[in-house]
């Protein structure tokens, strides 16, 4: 009979993991606020942007303590942020009611989410869930968002680290062309890529803001 040691790799698809984390205060992905280059994207001015007359429903999946679902909340878009640890919801829930911002924060797994919602969602807001899931689930990560975005939609990431060395436990290490092939092949067209100016100092030089558009 052969010896199987016990597996190091942390069951990262598990609501249970990421829970203890945020019971233990073991938390440092959180940044304390909005993301600064994500509050940077949203001023360009060809980035959608909600008039009286139309506001644009957005997704932030594995939004944490929601700092930028807040945000975006505070800017007049119509959110929803989703996370299967109820401990960071209930946090943004608690934040959103106290800020008197009407949002929606939903615990639910997001690969659950298209037989929930379906199309719906005009812009993917992703913020290093791509880098907490399973590397190995990241096809069907992009493919989750291509069914929950309306035709035209867009996903505007801003995905991070892009470290050299691969990594045993979140945030998994992502590679600019490793998101442009998954995101592509979910049916994706990559509109614009670059690195921002305005990235948190620890995270400087480390994140890619990745803008795709889905196809009709
Ligand atoms: C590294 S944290 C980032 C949180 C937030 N985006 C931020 O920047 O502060 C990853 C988050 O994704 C959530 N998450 C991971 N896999 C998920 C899944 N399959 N469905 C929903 N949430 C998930 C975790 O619970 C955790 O809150």
């Amino acid at each position: 009979m052969k010896f199987h040691p016990p597996s190091t790799i942390p069951d990262v698809s598990s609501p249970q993991y990421w829970s203890a984390r945020y019971r233990s205060g073991d938390t440092p992905w959180d940044l304390g606020g909005e993301t600064p280059a994500l509050a940077a994207l949203l001023d360009r001015i060809d980035f959608p942007r909600p008039t009286e007359f139309y506001q644009p429903r957005v997704l932030v999946p594995g939004c944490g303590y929601g700092h930028d679902a807040l945000m975006l909340a505070q800017r007049g878009y119509r959110v929803t942020a989703v996370d299967f640890a109820p401990e960071p919801i209930e946090y943004l829930r608690q934040t959103a009611r106290l800020a008197e911002v009407k949002l929606e924060a939903l615990c639910c797994d997001i690969f659950d989410l298209p037989t929930l919602r379906g199309s719906v969602f005009d812009i993917v807001l992703e913020y290093t869930c791509y880098c907490a899931i399973d590397p190995k689930r990241r096809s069907e990560y992009a493919t989750t968002l291509a069914q929950l975005i309306v035709p035209n939609g867009i996903v505007a990431g801003l995905f991070f680290p892009l470290d050299d060395l691969p990594r045993s436990e979140p945030p998994f290490t992502v590679r600019e062309e490793e998101v442009r092939h998954q995101f592509e092949a979910a049916g994706f067209v990559l509109v614009d890529s670059w690195i921002p100016l305005e990235s948190h100092p620890a995270r400087a030089g480390r994140e890619r803001l990745m803008l795709f558009r889905k196809l009709l």
